[in-house]
């Protein structure tokens, strides 16, 4: 991927938060259409004629198949609906574990699955965001399920590179957003994230790593398991 202009773009999630401002700044940068997945289209507030509100519940087969047969132009997904419920490994109630799972990687795959045939055909792009709780173990059930979608990014690479498709991963810790409302900590700006993503896009990168975090605890991946959690990770 070289240029966003012109192209047709889905963005999951895209009523609020990070989505929103993807949606925000897809647009400037030239876009000719972005379809706004959402729950509830009418929650999409983003009014530019370019804007399509679509209805996406990325649980739901349902719910893409109708998206897909929607949307028949799209070169580039963004996989970025997600939900934060940690809950311990341990626990014997996996039903946080599940709803995580559900949203966070069977969500992107059924997506990808669901408008790969268009993407392939215009060689474009996938981008999933992910999180640095990837590949460090503090997000107990929501680690889980972001490492979990890291492999699946991964092996989608391999599988969509032959096609001159592009597959972007995105890792980062703490955006300012709903997901992070209650946390004490600083917090990257839901506008840097997007931009560095949309950056990430046009030149053809595989990973944005968009904190010092995600950097950091990136850095850190060859070391013996012991010696990563034994410092601190930023
Ligand atoms: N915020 C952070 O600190 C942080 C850090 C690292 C990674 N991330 C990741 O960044 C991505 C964006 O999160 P955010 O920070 O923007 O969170 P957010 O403000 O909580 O927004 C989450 C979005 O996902 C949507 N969503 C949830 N379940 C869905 C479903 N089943 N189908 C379709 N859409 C669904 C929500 O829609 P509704 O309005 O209908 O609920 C909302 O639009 C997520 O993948 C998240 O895991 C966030």
């Amino acid at each position: 991927m070289t240029d966003l202009a012109g192209q047709t773009v889905l963005v999951t999630g895209a009523n609020r938060g990070l989505g929103r401002e993807l949606v925000v700044q897809l647009l400037e940068r030239g876009v000719a259409r972005v379809y706004a997945g959402a729950r509830d289209p009418r929650a999409i507030d983003v009014t530019d004629g370019r804007v399509e509100p679509l209805r996406l519940d990325v649980t739901d087969p349902a719910s893409v198949a109708a998206a897909a047969r929607t949307a028949r132009d799209v070169g580039i997904v963004v996989n970025n609906a997600g939900i934060s419920l940690p809950t311990s490994v341990l626990s014997t109630d996996t039903a946080n574990l599940r709803s995580e799972l559900e949203v966070n990687l069977f969500g992107p795959l059924a997506v990808t699955a669901a408008f790969v045939d268009g993407v392939r055909e215009r060689s474009g792009a996938v981008v999933n965001v992910a999180s640095v709780l990837s590949w460090l173990a503090l997000g107990a059930s929501y680690g889980v399920s972001k490492a979990a979608l890291w492999s699946a990014t991964d092996s989608m690479r391999l599988e969509l590179a032959p096609h001159g498709v592009q597959v972007l991963g995105v890792y980062m810790g703490y955006v300012d957003t709903d997901m992070a409302r209650g946390v004490e900590a600083p917090k990257t700006s839901a506008t840097d994230v997007a931009r560095q993503v949309l950056d990430g896009l046009e030149s053809g990168a595989s990973e944005v790593l968009a904190d010092g975090t995600a950097r950091a605890v990136r850095a850190g991946l060859h070391l013996p398991v012991d010696e990563r959690y034994a410092a601190p990770a930023a």
